[in-house]
């Protein structure tokens, strides 16, 4: 395993002794059933969006707590409002305004949400496992949703990037995709990978210079291409990465106008993938670094329907990890 792709040890702690999920860290070495629970609930939880009245009671009485070490746009809005739509209660922790500034760690942090009986969190950090770390840590009733470790998951954008793949083009066992950019540094690669592994998909690509790719990724059951012709040749769906300057620690590439050049997606590109392949980008975009606008705006673009089943998964998701716990309830005290 690629020390860039961190295996955190212990088990799979997100599985609960019945296998029902407990908490949502990874997608790897979870269950086809699991996922494909999670993509059925969110099919029915779309309409509720086109709906006068967006909200169903399924967890009135719950908080859920969104804290994000990490900037974020469509995760943390996505999340807020998936638990909103389901009448949860829900904190927003600003951690640049929170005790943590003040040199609070993040289990005390935990500790003193635990202490006001909130009933799960969601939680993005920049260093993997820190969703492992608080959910071998919370009460047993509580639940842990990793929004977003390091360069280790991103299981909730896994999740609708596949749910994204099987409503525009049908189940993936069929399916040719190819994953494009910075994979060395991109926890959204290694999410999509494992779902789409665990879903089947017969041809998954990476797509990337020597730099940007880790060591040893194709024991993710990938195929590796450095040529962006080669490597789109016939593709059902293209997923686009940003160059994650943030995460990177040395200067790995001579410019983005020469990375563009090479391996930046425009429509002349997109003429060697299948004619009706679809384009995801998990945002934010650059525009001309890794998508060109053209593309990013036309009609094989599928970027802003990802956002809203981004927002049915995420409510599947919590629908999931807090039912859970009723039925537990219910067994308990019925
Ligand atoms: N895809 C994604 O995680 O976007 P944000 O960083 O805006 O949440």
């Amino acid at each position: 395993m690629s020390p860039a792709f961190p295996r955190l040890g212990g088990g799979n702690p997100q599985l609960r002794p019945d296998g029902r999920l407990g908490h949502l860290l990874s997608i790897e070495g979870l269950p086809e059933r699991i996922l494909l629970e999670i993509l059925n609930t969110a099919e029915s939880f779309l309409q509720i969006g086109e709906r006068a009245v967006k909200k169903t009671p399924t967890l009135r009485g719950k908080t859920v707590v969104n804290l994000f070490f990490e900037s974020s746009t469509r995760t943390r809005t996505t999340f807020e409002l998936a638990a909103k739509r389901l009448s949860a209660d829900v904190l927003n922790i600003n951690v640049a305004t929170s005790s943590h500034n003040k040199g609070e760690s993040l289990l005390d942090t935990i500790d003193n949400l635990m202490a006001m009986h909130v009933d799960g969190f969601v939680m993005r950090h920049n260093e993997a496992g820190a969703a492992h770390l608080v959910a071998r840590h919370v009460d047993q009733d509580a639940w842990v949703i990793n929004a977003g470790d390091g360069r280790h998951a991103h299981p909730t954008q896994g999740l609708l990037d596949v749910f994204t793949i099987l409503r525009h083009k049908g189940p993936v066992d069929q399916l040719k995709v190819a994953i494009v950019g910075d994979i060395l540094h991109s926890r959204v690669a290694r999410s999509q990978i494992h779902a789409l592994s665990i879903l089947g998909c017969p041809d998954i690509r990476v797509v990337a210079p020597k730099t940007l790719l880790p060591a040893a990724v194709e024991h993710l059951g990938v195929r590796v291409f450095h040529d962006l012709d080669e490597g789109l040749e016939g593709v059902d769906v293209v997923t686009m990465l940003r160059l994650q300057q943030e995460r990177m620690e040395a200067n790995l590439l001579p410019s983005s106008n020469e990375y563009f050049r090479q391996y930046g997606l425009t429509d002349k590109r997109l003429e060697r993938a299948d004619p009706d392949a679809i384009v995801l980008h998990p945002g934010p975009m650059n525009r001309g670094v890794e998508i060109d606008s053209a593309v990013a705006d036309g009609p094989r673009a599928v970027i802003l329907p990802q956002v809203t089943h981004g927002l049915a998964i995420r409510m599947a998701v919590l629908t999931s990890l807090a039912g859970a716990r009723d039925r537990d309830l219910h067994r308990d005290h019925g």
